[in-house]
């Protein structure tokens, strides 16, 4: 699939095929995407846990609050040890920590549409409650949660994105107009 094509088809799914479990080596190379996002100091911060175990998809469902979670054979957690880039850049590097998991989290999410699978971003969930169903260490942050499985859902327009000239300036924060160009530059 061309770049252009998984960034646009990417889209946040919630209903799954409860008949067709994806095959989990699949999500493994789509994890694998995730090791080729820029990282400060190239120190990697990022690991993802693969559950397959419906018990603890049961307990994390509970903890989001959101049952289409539970609808998934597969759940990956994404979190952060921010331990390495702290010693390395104080306290900008709890920031960097949380700004490069989302980079790596989107390869996984382009990939994760490249293999014909769906997953939905979920980032509202008790951590606590997570990382005691996954042993994660308390200074561990967990960035997301993605339940995996091939979209279910009844075709539906795309959500509308935002337009790009209420993204972007020129030169200076709130400047919409690109400096004129003269014709002999
Ligand atoms: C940081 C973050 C947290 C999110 N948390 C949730 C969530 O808890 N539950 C949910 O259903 N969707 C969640 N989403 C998905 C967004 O609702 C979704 O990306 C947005 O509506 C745009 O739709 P699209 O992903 O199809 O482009 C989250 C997305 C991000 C980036």
């Amino acid at each position: 699939m061309e770049l252009d094509s998984a960034i646009q088809k990417r889209k946040s799914v919630r209903k799954f095929n409860l008949k067709k479990k994806p095959d989990w080596r699949t999500i493994i190379e789509c994890i694998d995407s995730a090791r080729f996002a820029p990282m400060a100091g190239n120190n990697y911060t990022l690991k993802f846990i693969l559950i397959d175990d419906e018990e603890k998809i049961k307990e994390i469902t509970e903890s989001c609050h959101q049952n289409f979670v539970s609808e998934s054979k597969y759940v990956v957690v994404a979190c952060s040890d921010p331990s390495r880039t702290v010693n390395l850049f104080g306290e900008a590097g709890k920031v960097y920590s949380r700004q490069q998991a989302g980079a790596a989290i989107e390869n996984f999410l382009l990939k994760i549409t490249e293999s014909g699978l769906s997953t939905c971003w979920v980032g509202k969930f008790v951590e606590e409650q997570v990382k005691k169903v996954l042993g994660i260490p308390e200074n561990v942050n967990i960035e997301a949660i993605f339940p995996i499985g091939y979209n279910a859902e009844t075709l539906r327009t795309r959500v509308a994105k935002i337009d790009l000239n209420r993204i972007l300036y020129f030169n200076s924060y709130g400047n919409v107009k690109m400096k004129k160009i003269h014709s002999t530059e």
